[in-house]
This record gives structure tokens, sequence and C-alpha cells, in this order.
């Protein structure tokens, strides 16, 4: 058995969940709601480097009312998420197999009212800043498609990176609040919902930082 045939079940397995992504999604580039079937009023929430989906399932789930639009890099784990969307039946639920690099290409100006970032890379030990996908050429990205005052609520494990991106919001013209640095511990908790990499360090016992930078 092995890796290789599980990789090369992927392709088979997408096709079974065709229904969750798009061949070509930079088409659906200011067309989001209606390539979804949604109206155009109904609020897009947008969450990169999704995972194996935990986090985005829950979501969709509890917002209903909401379109909410993953995005994941890496083919087999964007295929975990789209299998537990389409297990668990979730209408509200699409994913972008593609890299946050290019985001500017599939979202068009005013087109997205949240966006989420969870434990994305530190690049830490590497020493590439610029990777991190708050730093500040990535906001001017998002600011790009983001509506006036959106938010981005971002949750990390890594002191660094939280400081980093405390200062890279601040510079970029967001303002921060419901700021934590121990998230599973403060007042914040009873609304959180847990990704897969936040159980992994919380009972690593890592606290968990967590804040909203809203456009101002
Ligand atoms: C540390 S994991 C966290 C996964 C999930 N958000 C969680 O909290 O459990 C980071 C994820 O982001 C994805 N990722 C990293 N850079 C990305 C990029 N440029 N575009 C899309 N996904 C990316 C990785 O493939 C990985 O699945």
């Amino acid at each position: 058995m092995g890796r290789m045939r599980a990789k090369r079940n992927i392709p088979i397995r997408m096709e079974r969940c065709h229904e969750r992504w798009f061949d070509d999604p930079m088409l659906n580039k200011g067309h989001w709601r209606e390539a979804c079937g949604f109206a155009a009023d109904v609020p897009v929430w947008l969450e990169i480097g999704c995972g194996k989906g935990k986090f985005c399932t829950q979501m969709a789930e509890s917002h209903p009312e909401v379109l909410y639009i993953a995005m994941e890099k890496e083919p087999s784990v964007v295929l975990a998420a789209i299998e537990k969307a389409h297990e668990m039946e979730l209408p509200n639920l699409f994913f972008i197999k593609g890299d946050a690099n290019l985001i500017e290409n599939y979202f068009d100006k005013d087109e997205v009212d949240h966006m989420f970032i969870n434990f994305c890379d530190p690049w830490t030990r590497q020493n590439k800043p610029k990777r991190r996908l708050t730093y500040r050429d990535f906001l001017t990205k998002y600011k790009g498609f983001l509506k006036p005052a959106s938010k981005i609520s971002f949750k990390t494990d890594n002191d660094e990176l939280f400081d980093f991106s405390l200062k890279e919001f601040e510079e970029s013209g967001f303002e921060l609040s419901e700021l934590t640095r121990d998230l599973h511990n403060s007042e914040y908790d009873a609304a959180n919902i847990r990704t897969e990499f936040e159980q992994k360090f919380a009972d690593q016992g890592i606290n968990i930082k967590r804040v909203t930078a809203q456009l101002k």
C-alpha cells in the first residue's frame, strides 16, 4: 500500500466531490456567489491554508447564512478537507486548490467580507518573513478584495509570528481588537472553533495567540 497508491487515488477521490471545487477557480474572480449558486448579497468568508478542514467545516455548519471558501495548496490535504465537507453535506462550503501567493487572481474588489488565517507556516527557522501570509505584501493583496471595514481573524501558536503580524497589520492600516495571548483561557474561548493544529499545540501546553484586524 503506502503513499504511492494513496497519491494515485487523489484525482479519483477529487472527482467524486467535484461539486465542491472548480477546474479553473480563477474564472470565478468577481463571480464567486453566482458560481456557487448564492444570491448577490450573501456574505463571503475566505480562509487560506485551511489544512484538513476541521475549522472550515465547523464554521460553514454554524454559519449557514454565509458562503465559505477555503483555500489550500497541498493536494492531499485539500482532498481531506473536501471529503469532510462532502460527507457533512454542507451546501455553503467550497474549495480552491491553489496557492495564496496568487490570491489576487482569485478575488475581485469588494468580493470578500471576512478572512481567516489559522496557524500559517511561521517561516522563523528559515528566516523568510516575506513568505508569511501576514507579511505586508500579502495584506496589500487582501486589501484588493476585502470590503471596507472587513476583518481578518488570525490565530497562531508562534510568538515571533504573532508579534510580527501585529506590526504588519498596524502598519498596513488595520485596527486591532480581541487580542489575546492565551485564547483558551480567555473570554473568547466559548465561541472559538479549534483547528487541527490548534488542538495539537494546545495538547502540548502551548498558548494560542489570536487577534482580529479590521480595515480602517
Ligand atoms: C501549519 S498548517 C495549518 C493548517 C490549518 N489551518 C490548521 O490550523 O490546522 C498550514 C497550512 O497552510 C497551507 N499553506 C501554506 N502556504 C500556503 C499558501 N501559500 N497557499 C495555500 N495554502 C498554504 C499548508 O499546505 C498547510 O496545510
